[in-house]
C-alpha cells in the first residue's frame, strides 16, 4: 500500500467539506421556523451529531495513514467543496440543501473509494463504503420528504 500526499489531500478536502457541512447543519437546526419545526429541528440535530462522529473518524484515519488532518477554519473554507450557507428558515430549503450537500459528499467519497481500492488501502475503503451506503439511504429518505 503506497500512500501519497495527493491521496491524503483528498481525505483532507473531504474532512474540510464535512466541517463546513457540520456548521451548515447547526445553522439550519437553529434557524428552522414553521409548522415542521419540531420534526426538522430534531432531524437536523441527529444529522449534525452523526456528522461530528464522521469528522473525528476521518481525521483519525488521516493520522493513521501518517498524514496530518487540517484543523483551521480558514483551511476548511479554502478546501471545502461546500460553501457556507446563508441563514435558512424554511424547511424545504433546508432539506434541499442537505440532499444536495450529501450528493457532493457522495461524489467525493466514491472517488476516494476507487483510489483506496487501487492502492489497497482497505481501511479507508471500508470507511468510505460505510459512509456511501449510509448517505445513499438517507438521501432516498430526503428525496421522499422533498417528494421528487
Ligand atoms: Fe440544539
Amino acid at each position: 500500500m503506497e500512500i501519497t500526499t495527493t491521496y491524503t489531500d483528498k481525505l483532507n478536502r473531504l474532512l474540510a467539506t464535512y466541517q463546513v457541512h457540520y456548521q451548515n447543519l447547526r445553522a439550519i437546526h437553529w434557524n428552522i421556523k414553521g409548522a415542521n419545526f419540531f420534526e426538522l429541528h430534531l432531524k437536523y440535530e441527529e444529522l449534525y451529531t452523526r456528522t461530528q462522529v464522521i469528522i473525528d473518524d476521518l481525521a483519525e484515519r488521516i493520522l493513521t495513514l501518517g498524514a496530518t488532518p487540517i484543523h483551521r477554519f480558514q483551511d476548511y473554507l479554502n478546501e471545502s467543496a461546500l460553501s457556507e450557507n446563508p441563514t435558512i428558515h424554511e424547511g424545504h430549503a433546508g432539506m434541499t440543501y442537505i440532499h444536495q450537500a450529501q450528493e457532493t459528499l457522495l461524489t467525493m467519497e466514491r472517488e476516494i473509494m476507487r483510489e483506496a481500492a487501487d492502492c489497497e488501502d482497505e481501511g479507508t475503503n471500508a470507511l468510505m463504503s460505510d459512509l456511501v451506503r449510509e448517505k445513499e439511504k438517507t438521501n432516498w429518505m430526503f428525496s421522499a420528504w422533498l417528494n421528487h
